[in-house]
C-alpha cells in the first residue's frame, strides 16, 4: 500500500473512486492519475483489475445500453458497431511530437512532404491538447488500466497505464494486453508509458451519438511524445487509435525505447515452424497492414508432416541474447485481426480462436446470432438468412453493398488459438533465424527471394511496397511505399532507424537471414499466380532448407537469390506457372530501381545510411546489366 499525499488528494478533489483502491497505485501513477483527473474532470474513477468478474460487469452494462450485443451462437462473443465515421486508423491525424523536427522525420528534398513520420512541435501540441482535453471526460467515468506488454515482469516486457473514458477500450485492452493488479507490483517505483485516451464527447452530449458509439471524428488527434514516453489520443474509439498498447506504444513509442536500449520493435508476426524431421525454426515476418500476417502466423500447412505454431501475429519485440541469437517476444496477449476474408478455408486457426470470449467490430450479425462478413458465403449454413449489416441495415447475401466493413475486426485472446506455441509467453522469447518482408505486388516481384546479406536485406526492407488496403483511410489500388511495413508506425527518423538496424550487426551476433515474399503476383487475367494461404508452407519449406544449408536450391539474380526451378515442392498443386511466378523482368526492375532511388533520395535524403545507399548502387548496377 502506498500513502496518498496531499497534492494528489487536492487534485482528485471530490471525484469519487467507483472501484479499486487508490492506495494500490504506485506514487508515480497516483500523481499521473490525479493530474489528468484535474484536467479531464471525469465524474468518477474506476481502477481496473482485469478480472473476468470485472469484464462481466462491464459487458452487462454495455449490453443493456445497446452498445454491445451478444452473438447467441457462441460463448461470450459480442458484436459492436461503431459510428460509421470511426472505422480505421487516421494517419493524417497521428503525430510524433519532438523538440527537433528531424528526430521524427527525415531531411526530405525541398518541397517533398515526409511520407514516414508526421511531426508536430511541442508548442503546437500544447495548443491542440488545450483545445481538447480540459473537461473532456465530464459526466463520464475515467478507467485506469494497468497493463503489461509482454509477460508481466519479463526482461523484454514494458508496462503502461492507460486512462480512458471508453468501456469498449477497457474490454478490448483486457483481450489485447495483460491487465492485472500484478502490474502494480511489477511496476513499483519504475517509469511506465503514459497513455491518455478520450472519445472526446463530454456530457451533456451536443452531437447525436450514432450506434451508441461516442466519438468526435472532426477533432481526432493521436499524438506521441517519445521523450516523455507519453501518448494522447482524442476523438476516436477505433482500435488502432484507442487501444494504445498496440500501435501507439508497442510500435511508435517502443521503437524509440528500442533504439535507446539497443533492441527492435517491429510490425512482425512470429511463428515456429517444425520440419517433418522434428527440427523447429522461428521466423519473423513484416508485411504491411492487411497483407497476410495473421494468416501466415496461423498457417495450416498443406504439406504433410509440417507443423506451424503461432507466437504472435502483429508485433515483435526482439533483442540479441548473450548467445548472439536474436530473441523475440509477442508483446500482445490477443489478436486484433481483419475479419473479412477470414474463414475455415483461409484461416481455420483464427476461426477456432474467436469462438468464445471475443469482440467483433463492424461485422454483420445473422438472425441465427452468428457473425458474418465477406468471405464466409460458402460456410454459412443458411444462405438466405436475414442479417443486420455493419451499418445496422437489413441485409442478405446478394443485396447491394457489403455485410461487413472491409476493416472490420475481431479481438480474440491469443491463448485460445489451438496452435498457440507453448513458449508464446516465454519471458526470454524465441530465437529468430529468418526475417521475411512482403507486400501486395501485382506485377514484377517473384514469389520469394533471399537477400544477399544483412545490409542488402535492410535495403530490400527499406524498399518495401504494397497495394493500398482498407486498414487506413487510403483508397484506391496504387502501390505505395511501406518501408519495413512500418510507414504508419515509424516512431522516429527513418534514416536513423535504418542505421539502428545496421548497427545491430556486431561481432558475435548471428544475424537472421532476410527474405522477401510476394503472395499476390497476378497474371494477365488479374488472377493470383500463387494459391497462397496453407500452401505458403511450400515457400517456408524452401526458406528453411536454405537455412539448414541444403544445396542446389538457389538461382542468383540481380535482386537476390530466387528458387532454382523445381526447388520448391509443388506436389499436389495443379497449374502453377513457375516461370511467370518467379521471373525477374528486366524492364520492370529497371523502372523500379529508378523509382526506388527517387524515393530514398527525396524521402530519406542525407539521413540515408551509406551502407544502404551502397546496396542501392550495387543493385542498380546488377539490374542495368540485365
Ligand atoms: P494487420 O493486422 O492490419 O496488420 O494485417 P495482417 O498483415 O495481419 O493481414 P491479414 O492476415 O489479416 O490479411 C488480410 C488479407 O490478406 C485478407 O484479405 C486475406 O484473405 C489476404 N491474404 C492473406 N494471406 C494470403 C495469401 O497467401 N494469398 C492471398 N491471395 N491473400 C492472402
Ligand atoms: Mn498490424
Ligand atoms: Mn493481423
Amino acid at each position: 500500500f502506498y500513502v496518498v499525499n496531499e497534492v494528489v488528494m487536492k487534485r482528485l478533489g471530490h471525484v469519487p473512486i467507483h472501484k479499486g483502491d487508490f492506495h494500490l497505485l504506485p506514487p508515480k501513477v497516483q500523481r499521473f492519475v490525479a493530474e489528468k483527473v484535474e484536467v479531464m474532470r471525469p465524474r468518477g474513477i474506476y481502477i481496473c483489475d482485469g478480472t473476468q468478474h470485472e469484464a462481466d460487469e462491464i459487458i452487462d452494462k454495455l449490453v443493456e445500453r445497446g452498445m454491445l450485443s451478444p452473438l447467441r451462437a457462441y460463448e461470450n462473443n459480442y458484436i459492436c458497431r461503431t459510428d460509421p465515421k470511426d472505422v480505421a486508423r487516421v494517419e493524417s491525424k497521428t503525430w510524433m511530437v519532438t523538440p527537433d523536427k528531424h528526430q521524427t522525420v527525415c531531411r526530405t528534398a525541398e518541397g517533398t512532404e515526409p511520407l514516414m513520420g508526421h511531426w508536430m512541435s511541442p508548442d503546437d501540441l500544447a495548443v491542440e491538447l488545450d483545445s481538447r482535453f480540459p473537461g473532456c471526460m465530464a459526466g463520464r467515468i475515467m478507467y485506469v488500466i494497468p497493463f503489461s506488454m509482454g509477460p508481466i515482469g519479463g526482461p523484454l516486457s514494458k508496462i503502461g497505464v492507460q486512462l480512458t473514458d471508453s468501456n469498449y477500450v477497457v474490454l478490448s485492452m483486457r483481450i489485447m494486453t495483460r491487465v492485472s493488479n500484478d502490474v502494480w507490483d511489477a511496476l513499483a517505483n519504475n517509469d511506465f508509458v503514459r497513455c491518455i485516451h478520450s472519445v472526446g464527447l463530454p456530457r451533456p452530449v451536443k452531437q447525436r451519438v450514432v450506434n451508441h458509439w461516442p466519438c468526435n471524428p472532426e477533432r481526432v488527434l493521436i499524438a506521441h511524445r517519445p521523450p516523455e514516453r507519453e501518448i494522447w489520443s482524442f476523438g476516436s474509439g477505433y482500435g488502432g487509435n484507442s487501444l494504445l498498447g498496440k500501435k501507439c506504444f508497442a510500435l511508435r513509442i517502443a521503437s524509440n525505447i528500442a533504439k535507446d536500449e539497443g533492441w527492435m520493435a517491429e510490425h512482425m508476426l512470429i511463428m515456429g515452424v517444425t520440419r517433418p524431421c522434428g527440427r523447429e525454426h522461428f521466423i519473423a515476418a513484416a508485411f504491411p497492414s492487411a497483407c497476410g500476417k495473421t494468416n501466415l502466423a496461423m498457417l495450416e500447412p498443406t504439406l504433410p508432416g509440417w507443423k506451424v505454431r503461432c507466437v504472435g501475429d502483429d508485433i515483435a519485440w526482439m533483442k540479441f541474447g548473450e548467445d548472439g541469437r536474436l530473441y523475440a517476444i509477442n508483446p500482445e496477449a490477443g489478436f486484433f485481426g481483419v475479419a473479412p476474408g477470414t474463414s475455415h478455408k483461409t484461416n481455420p486457426m483464427a476461426v477456432a480462436t474467436f469462438q468464445k470470449n471475443s469482440i467483433f467490430t463492424n461485422v454483420a450479425e445473422t438472425a441465427d446470432g452468428e457473425y458474418f462478413w465477406e468471405g464466409l458465403e460458402d460456410e454459412i449454413k443458411d444462405k438466405n438468412v436475414e442479417m443486420i449489416n455493419w451499418l445496422g441495415e437489413k441485409w442478405k447475401i446478394g443485396d447491394k453493398g457489403v455485410a461487413a466493413h472491409p476493416n472490420s475486426r475481431f479481438a480474440a485472446p491469443a491463448r485460445q488459438c489451438p496452435i498457440i506455441h507453448p513458449d508464446w509467453e516465454s519471458p526470454q522469447g524465441v530465437p529468430i533465424e529468418a526475417i521475411i518482408f512482403g507486400g501486395r505486388r501485382p506485377a514484377g516481384v517473384p514469389l520469394i527471394l533471399e537477400t544477399n546479406s544483412w545490409e542488402h536485406g535492410i535495403f530490400v526492407g527499406a524498399c518495401l511496397k504494397s497495394e493500398a488496403t482498407a486498414a487506413a483511410e487510403h483508397t484506391g489500388k496504387q502501390v505505395m511505399h511501406d518501408p519495413m511495413a512500418m510507414r504508419p508506425f515509424m516512431g522516429y527518423n527513418f534514416g536513423k532507424y535504418l542505421q539502428h538496424w545496421l548497427d545491430l550487426k556486431q561481432g558475435n551476433r548471428k544475424m537472421p537471414q532476410i527474405y522477401h515474399v510476394n503472395w499476390f503476383r497476378k497474371d494477365a487475367n488479374n488472377k493470383f499466380l500463387w494459391p497462397g494461404f496453407g500452401d505458403n508452407i511450400r515457400v517456408i519449406d524452401w526458406i528453411i532448407r536454405r537455412l539448414d544449408g541444403e544445396a542446389d536450391l538457389g538461382l542468383e539474380t540481380a535482386i537476390g537469390t530466387v528458387p532454382a526451378k523445381g526447388s520448391i515442392n509443388l506436389e499436389g498443386l495443379s497449374d502453377v506457372n513457375w516461370d511467370e511466378l518467379m521471373s525477374v523482368p528486366a524492364d520492370y526492375w529497371k523502372e523500379d530501381v529508378k523509382e526506388v532511388r527517387h524515393f530514398l533520395e527525396t524521402q530519406v535524403g542525407p539521413d540515408l545510411p551509406a551502407e544502404v545507399r551502397a546496396e542501392m548502387d550495387k543493385q542498380e548496377q546488377r539490374i542495368n546489366a540485365l
